[in-house]
């Protein structure tokens, strides 16, 4: 019985990540899977997400104060790049200077490094016009 237990703790560990918890880095692995999938874009109820923000929660919150491997959405429409204070963003994002309307939200969520190249932002982008526009209506509400 000791031998498999101590295989399965050293095969976790061997995985672990001191930043992310597992179970979201596994999911956000997943995204272009999840992305081909052919998900018809319901109109969600108010102030529920929509069924696209899956992607975007497996690395951010919606409260206040809330960071992940991504920071809290929170009051993020509106807002200049980086508006949460405590989270460590890149330079690039930092520096970019945009303000979050919808034109920079979904240029920046079609290709978030074609618009913040550098950005620690690992997500590959959301070709779907009519997700995206989804997503962006759901983030003001925030
Ligand atoms: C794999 C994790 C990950 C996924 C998935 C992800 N993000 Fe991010 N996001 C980040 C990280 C990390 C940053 C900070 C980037 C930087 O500092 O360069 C960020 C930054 C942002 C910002 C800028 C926030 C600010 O305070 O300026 C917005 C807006 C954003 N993400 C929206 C989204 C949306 C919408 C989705 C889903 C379509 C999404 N993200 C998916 C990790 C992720």
């Amino acid at each position: 019985m000791r031998l498999p237990l101590f295989f399965l703790m050293a095969s976790l560990t061997a995985c672990g990540s001191a930043s992310a918890p597992d179970t979201a880095r596994a999911d956000a692995g997943n995204l272009t899977s999840a992305k081909a999938a052919p998900v018809k874009s319901a109109a969600p109820a108010k102030g529920q997400p929509p069924l696209a923000f899956v992607q975007c929660g497996t690395c951010h919150q919606t409260k206040p104060g809330q960071n992940g491997i991504g920071p809290s959405l929170a009051g993020v429409y509106g807002a200049k790049a980086g508006h949460v204070g405590d989270f460590a963003y890149s330079a690039p994002m930092r520096a970019s200077g945009l303000i979050w309307d919808e034109a920079t939200l979904d240029k920046f969520i079609t290709n978030p490094r074609a618009q913040v190249p550098g950005t620690r932002m690992s997500y590959a982008g959301l070709r779907d016009e009519g997700q995206r526009a989804e997503i962006i209506a759901y983030l003001k509400t925030l």
